[in-house]
């Protein structure tokens, strides 16, 4: 079948409403005629978190060298606090995977508002407390604060993130 490849994610929500047929139109184009434009907010979160993810890894990096350079890990927390605050502001209402958009906030982040806020503050709470704590240059406690801000952000995907595994 010519149109096998795009049933999946996006194609399938079009599909679903009737306007998807098995013409040449790209999948993301028909989910979109559905819902609207695709909210720019969305990419710019989804880059904030990959660049969370490179920074937090950058602070396990430092770990796994037995003389973690605590300045490199203090700059990273600092860049984490401010990108976990940018975020805060960037899930308006409407910009769920339910919307038809090519994300993986899940539409609960809506229907629980004070849950999603608790787990940004846990994520901005933590990644200020690490920055304090490499400042002070315990390479243990840092370790311990990993362990922390792994935890944060396991918490809110848990509850409020597709899983796509
Ligand atoms: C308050 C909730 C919350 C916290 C805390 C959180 N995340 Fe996420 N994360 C999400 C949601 C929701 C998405 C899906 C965003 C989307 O697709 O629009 C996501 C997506 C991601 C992605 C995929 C981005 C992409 O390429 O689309 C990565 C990587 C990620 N998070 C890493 C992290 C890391 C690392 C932490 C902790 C340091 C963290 N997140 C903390 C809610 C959270």
């Amino acid at each position: 079948m010519a149109c096998t490849r795009l049933i999946s994610g996006a194609a399938l929500i079009a599909i679903s409403v009737g306007l998807a047929g098995c013409g040449e139109e790209p999948a993301g184009d028909e989910a979109a005629s559905v819902a609207g434009p695709e909210p720019a907010v969305i990419d710019e979160r989804q880059a904030n978190f990959k660049s969370l993810g490179k920074s937090f890894k950058a602070i396990r990096t430092q770990l796994e060298g037995g003389s973690p350079d605590m300045t490199v890990i203090a700059t990273a927390a600092t860049e984490m606090n401010a990108t976990a605050l940018k975020l805060e502001s960037q899930f308006p209402e409407g910009t769920s995977v339910d919307d038809g958009f090519d994300t993986e906030a899940l539409s609960n982040i809506w229907d629980d508002p004070e849950k999603f806020t608790e787990a940004h503050k846990r994520l901005a709470d933590a990644t200020a407390e690490m920055i304090t704590i490499a400042e002070g240059g315990d390479a243990a406690a840092v370790g311990d604060q990993v362990g922390a801000i792994g935890g944060s952000c396991k918490n809110c995907h848990d509850t409020f993130r597709l899983d796509t595994d």
